[in-house]
């Protein structure tokens, strides 16, 4: 039984929506703990092809739990290795989707760059406020933001702590889309819908080969694309998509 978030699935898309509103969603460990487990699980769950990650209208999450934090040490957290649990988000093979209304800062901002795709509302703000706390991102931010918007900007960002608009966030290809904060969660649920009936195994073959590609060389790449492009042929779906090209009828693609 989850304490700190919902979850629940519409038509192929499952659905986490964090639930701390007391403390505007700050992620504490509870609470990543029972993320991960329900991303992976949908993850492992066939009828799901898709995952959307929200919050509530005034907060996505306002970062890690600082109350939580107040009294640890270096030696704690590195026994603890509380970010470990993280890496396991960038081990999910299905698209995830976030729907950002309102605050996304700190780990709140992080959890939102380890999807795929980021759907903000106008009003959204992201940032990394550590700093005035006397800390830093732990959950990948300065690798994240340093990657989407390069070295100086990141640092600009990341030293003076600031928020940025959502305006800000898309003109630097932080985020994909902007809408008004009512058609929030119904921008991503379109969106996780029309993803829904594309070829799954080829939106996980395209996710891996994107991601990789951050980290790759041109020529590792684009031996990466190849082989999960020869890979896409041993599934039903590929047979089907093309069959149905030619046969002048949507595809209906199974997952296999
Ligand atoms: N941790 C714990 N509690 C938090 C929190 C957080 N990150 N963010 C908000 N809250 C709590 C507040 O303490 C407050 O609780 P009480 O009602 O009991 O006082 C409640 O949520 C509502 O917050 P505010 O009254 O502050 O709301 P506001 O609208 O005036 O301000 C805000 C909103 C600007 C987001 C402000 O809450 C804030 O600055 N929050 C902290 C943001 C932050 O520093 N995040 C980074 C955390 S460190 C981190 O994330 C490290 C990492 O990389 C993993």
């Amino acid at each position: 039984m989850n304490k700190f978030i919902k979850a629940y699935s519409e038509d192929g898309v499952g659905v986490i929506q964090l639930d701390r509103p007391e403390v505007l969603n700050a992620l504490n460990r509870g609470m990543v703990e029972e993320i991960v487990a329900q991303l992976e699980s949908f993850d492992r769950n066939e009828l799901i092809r898709v995952i959307v990650l929200k919050g509530n209208e005034k907060a996505f999450a306002a970062g890690a739990d600082i109350e939580e934090m107040l009294e640890e040490t270096s030696l704690s957290l590195e026994l603890l290795n509380p970010f470990a649990e993280w890496d396991k988000i960038s081990l999910i093979k299905k698209p995830i989707l976030a729907a950002v209304n309102g605050f996304a800062l700190g780990g709140g901002f992080e959890l939102a760059l380890h999807c795929d795709l980021i759907i903000a509302s106008e009003d959204a703000k992201f940032g990394f406020p550590e700093v005035k706390l006397g800390v830093l991102p732990g959950a990948g931010g300065t690798q994240f933001l340093t990657k989407v918007m390069g070295v100086r900007k990141a640092l600009e960002w990341i030293w003076l702590g600031e928020q940025m608009t959502a305006d800000v966030a898309h003109h630097y290809g932080v985020i994909n889309r902007i809408v008004a904060p009512e058609l929030v969660e119904e921008e991503t649920m379109r969106l996780a819908h029309q993803l829904a009936k594309q070829a799954p195994i080829s939106l996980r073959l395209i996710k891996e080969a994107v991601h990789a590609a951050a980290d790759l060389t041109l020529l590792e790449g684009k031996l990466l694309e190849r082989k999960n492009f020869y890979l896409a042929f041993s599934s039903e779906d590929q047979k089907e998509g093309m069959r149905a090209f030619t046969e002048k009828r949507p595809p209906s693609f199974r997952g296999r």
